[in-house]
């Protein structure tokens, strides 16, 4: 039989600490107003010290796996995403992986940034057709602001990006091609790794850090965001139009679009450019800023919890982020 992948759980984390465009204006130079009409955030989570990708990670996965209804012995692999690992070496992977309390099954990280979440549901998906795996935890998890620089070199980053994890439970179907991922499609390209991107650490320099590091700053995240901007706006309705003709689809079949939270601007041009309405695409940065790759699992799960995404729904997933990567995913839900 032809193997098609189902997605029979999902699970959404974020701490509970909330900080407002308000409480950023204490901290650092900017204003609600700029942050509003740039971007259309107002709040997100920020983990407390201590907190790291892998423990809300941890917390989205136990929850996606209680809605597939099963327990950490059943899972046969872990997928996680993540830009912000806890530790450069080892990844988050295996760290959830312990935590909970899976056999010595494999593990592997995706470090595809704000595209994390498609590349890795693309690698599940790819496991399950073969039928190498029959149940596979795919989490994405982000803690981006223990390291943001919040002076005026980095203000432009430090209030468009929030914590947050997101986690799916993937397994062959079982109703042949319905409720299924249709395709997934991926994309790169690394000329344009350093207009977003974080320099340090740096295994090319030695010593990896030294006291340039941390004069120059190099350890925080840096963008052209302009670029960043005018890239995504191509790239996301790219990836959806190699979608919907890999399927024989049109944008009409679509019943909603969960696109990458980057920016709320860049949503809306990217609807615009595919002529979808906005009613149909899926838009939570208002609450959670950009969770990086937990942003497609968290809308996804806030989405079907809350009665947007129904059974025999088409929906589009698209991502785009440092890389650059873009992708997209189709599914019958
Ligand atoms: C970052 C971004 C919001 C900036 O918006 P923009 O319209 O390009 O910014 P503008 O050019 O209008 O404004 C820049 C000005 O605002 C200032 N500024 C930057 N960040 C600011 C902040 N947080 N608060 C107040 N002012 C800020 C800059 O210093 C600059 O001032 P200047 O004109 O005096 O030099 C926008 O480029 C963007 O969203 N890019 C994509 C980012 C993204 O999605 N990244 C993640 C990808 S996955």
């Amino acid at each position: 039989m032809n193997m098609k992948t189902v997605i029979t759980g999902t699970g959404r984390y974020v701490p509970p600490k909330v900080v407002t465009n308000f409480d950023l204006e204490k901290i650092m130079n900017t204003t609600d107003d700029w942050i509003v009409q740039r971007s259309g955030i107002r709040a997100r989570h920020y983990a407390e010290d201590g907190v790291g990708s892998m423990a809300l990670g941890l917390e989205a996965s136990r929850l996606a796996l209680e809605d597939a209804r099963s327990t950490p012995d059943d899972v046969d692999f872990i997928i996680a995403a993540t830009l912000s690992p806890d530790q450069y070496f080892p990844g988050i992977g295996v760290q959830i992986q312990a935590g909970l309390g899976c056999r010595t099954i494999g593990a592997l990280d995706i470090r595809a940034q704000c595209c994390g979440f498609i590349y890795a549901l693309s690698v599940a998906d790819q496991f399950i057709r073969a039928g190498t795996y029959r149940k596979i935890l795919v989490v994405a998890a982000e803690v981006q602001s223990h390291n943001l620089d919040y002076s005026d070199e980095g203000r432009d980053m430090a209030v468009l990006f929030g914590d947050g994890a997101g986690a799916v439970v993937c397994e062959p179907s079982t109703n042949g091609e319905g409720h299924s991922i249709l395709s997934t499609h991926l994309f790169g390209d690394g000329r344009f790794a350093k207009v977003l991107s974080m320099e340090t650490p740096n295994s090319a320099k030695n010593p990896s850090f030294s006291a340039e590091t941390f004069e120059k700053k190099l350890y925080y995240p840096r963008m052209d965001g302009k670029r960043v901007f005018i890239n995504a706006v191509e790239r996301m309705p790219e990836a959806v139009q190699a979608a919907l003709s890999a399927n024989g689809l049109t944008i009409e079949d679509v019943s909603l679009l969960i696109p990458h939270q980057a920016n709320d601007r860049i949503s809306l041009m990217v609807a615009q450019k595919l002529r979808i309405p906005v009613e149909k695409v899926v838009r939570n940065i208002e609450r959670y800023g950009n969770t990086t790759a937990a942003s497609i699992p968290i809308a996804l799960d806030e989405s079907i919890k809350t009665g947007l995404l129904k059974s025999g729904d088409l929906l589009m997933l698209t991502a785009f982020g440092s890389g650059f990567t873009w992708a997209s995913a189709v599914i019958r839900w």
